[in-house]
């Protein structure tokens, strides 16, 4: 029998990855430009005693920053299709006590019940995973997902200049272009003096806010 070939439309693809533990796009650690803009009170909606924003991260991975932003006092659902890192986040949440709804769910077929919900949405390298040519469709998707006035914090890697991926590379002005037909408006964009240091140069962050 021929062996299946997956391709980054199959969680498989990803999960072999995971297995392999050959996963270099991993920072090992919470988004530097994300925890930043927390740190310096810049982010769009800060946690109170009486409120915790919900967030949601598509494409989480092995969750870093799921884990940071629930320590942080954020309600935080983090997705990824694959299983691996959704089932190592798991155990590592409930390692360090912290509450993260991770689930194992393609952004495509989202539930209902998440539609209208969330505060923000951090975006790193999720759009640079899926098929070009669901780009639109992805965006619309994270469009549906926000609360009206919620914000979209697309952190876009790897830009346009860098040849190479993981695994596609990625223009600003198409995010933009995309989230615009979605109902999302322009708030802040241009480069994060926080950004990783090898990764300075090819990311660029865009704040988005739904109309
Ligand atoms: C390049 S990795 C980045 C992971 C994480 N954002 C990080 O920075 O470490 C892309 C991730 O998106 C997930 N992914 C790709 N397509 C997806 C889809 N349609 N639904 C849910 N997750 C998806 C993959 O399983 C993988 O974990």
């Amino acid at each position: 029998m021929e062996k299946k070939t997956y391709t980054v439309n199959d969680p498989e693809f990803w999960s072999s990855h995971y297995q392999d533990e050959n996963h270099p796009w991993d920072l090992g650690g919470s988004n530097p430009v994300f925890s930043g803009l927390l740190a310096k009170e810049q982010f769009p909606i800060m946690p109170s005693e009486s409120y915790a924003p919900s967030l949601m991260i598509p494409g989480c991975g092995l969750g870093h920053d799921a884990i940071h932003f629930a320590k942080e006092g954020f309600a935080v659902t983090a997705i990824d299709f694959a299983k691996e890192p959704i089932e190592q986040l798991k155990t590592r949440a409930e390692e360090e006590g912290v509450s993260v709804d991770a689930r194992v769910l393609d952004v495509f077929s989202l539930p209902e019940t998440l539609k209208d919900t969330q505060d923000i949405i951090l975006e790193y390298t999720c759009f640079c995973a899926i098929d070009p040519s669901r780009r639109d469709e992805y965006v619309g998707v994270l469009s549906s997902t926000l609360r009206k006035g919620g914000h979209l914090l697309a952190l876009v890697f790897p830009i346009w200049d860098r040849k190479e991926g993981p695994p596609y590379a990625v223009c600003p002005d198409q995010w933009e272009e995309a989230a615009k037909r979605h109902g999302l408006q322009v708030k802040q964009r241009g480069p994060s003096e926080d950004s990783h240091p090898a990764r300075a140069a090819h990311e660029t962050l865009i704040i988005f806010q739904k109309e």
